[in-house]
């Protein structure tokens, strides 16, 4: 028999894996891939995502299948082993959607299928209940991903092939190694951080950052940069970063592939960057990491 064979591939079925799979799924056949047999099974007997029950073709790490394109939403540290599962879909590409700058570890680990990184400000928080899709964002794919963008747009998705992806992933992490690795530390929701004592830090990861990024390819002015990082702090004020959620809930963080990939970054252009580095040590010490 031969293996089944979908047009689309998700690795990762957790907060925001299921959530994207839950809605294509109404467009067409997903394939759900867990990391193990035992949370493929669960999932197949159904779980909430919103108001939706969900009853996905969900599979282990063993089974035989094939896909045409690959979603990766797996947590960073688990890059790899996503990038090796997805070579086993003899697919014709695989694009990440996590945070951080993961890209060079998945080409890596992919071989010669061709690999990117997307980005999205689609958000989902998972519980026991299920998992909760926390408002609607975009999702900007590399180039080469076009089919895939269309898939999500007809899923109603906001998506679409970005040129500049690079520049795009850039002020994304910039975002994230001025918010999340603060949150965490503080145990504060977005917000709070536009206080003035935790604004003052806050100010200063962007001013340390800016000049990194902007090197590497970042479209941002310094005060556009600030300004990116305070609207996006306002406009999800009462959420709980996921490095937050990382932190409380015992599991390894994201802070090699946000806070990490901008030092390394740094530490390229010859720069030290204090305050992010002293971020990287708390929160290494904080939580477990990959
Ligand atoms: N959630 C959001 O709102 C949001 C928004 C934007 C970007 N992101 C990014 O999207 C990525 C995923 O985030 P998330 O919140 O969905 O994380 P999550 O809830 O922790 O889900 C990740 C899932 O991947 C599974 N997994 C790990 N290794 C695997 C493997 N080798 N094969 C198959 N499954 C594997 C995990 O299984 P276990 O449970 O067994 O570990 C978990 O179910 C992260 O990079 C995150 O930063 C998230």
């Amino acid at each position: 028999m031969s293996a089944p064979a979908y047009p689309l591939a998700i690795i990762g079925a957790g907060a925001l894996g299921l959530h994207f799979a839950a809605r294509l799924a109404t467009q067409g056949p997903v394939a759900l891939l867990a990391r193990s047999d035992a949370a493929a099974a669960r999932l197949r007997a159904g779980i909430q995502v919103g108001s939706i029950l969900y009853r996905p073709d969900a599979f282990g790490p063993e089974a035989v299948i094939r896909a045409e394109w690959v979603i990766v939403l797996v947590k960073a540290g688990d890059t790899a082993a996503a990038a090796r599962r997805s070579r086993s879909l003899a697919p014709q590409g695989v694009v990440s959607l996590q945070n951080g700058l993961t890209e060079p570890l998945l080409r890596a680990s992919c071989g010669d299928l061709p690999a990117g990184q997307g980005i999205t400000t689609e958000g989902a928080w998972r519980d026991a209940n299920g998992i909760h899709p926390s408002g609607a964002g975009e999702t900007l794919l590399p180039p080469g991903f076009e089919a895939v963008a269309e898939a999500l747009e007809a899923a109603g998705f906001q998506a679409r092939v970005e040129p500049e992806i690079a520049a795009a992933r850039l002020a994304k992490l910039l975002v994230n190694v001025a918010i999340n690795p603060l949150a965490a530390l503080f145990r504060v929701p977005n917000g709070a951080l536009l206080e003035e004592h935790y604004r003052r830090l806050l100010d200063a990861l962007v001013a340390e950052a800016w000049p990194v990024l902007r090197a590497a390819g970042l479209a941002l002015d310094e005060a556009d940069a600030l300004a990116r990082v305070y609207e996006v702090a306002r406009a999800t004020g009462a959420n709980r970063a996921s490095m937050l959620q990382d932190v409380e809930a015992g599991r390894p963080t994201e802070i090699d592939a946000i806070t990490g990939a901008l030092l390394a970054l740094a530490k390229a252009q010859g720069l030290a960057l204090p305050t992010h580095q002293a971020l990287y040590t708390l929160i290494r010490q904080l939580a477990p990491h990959f």
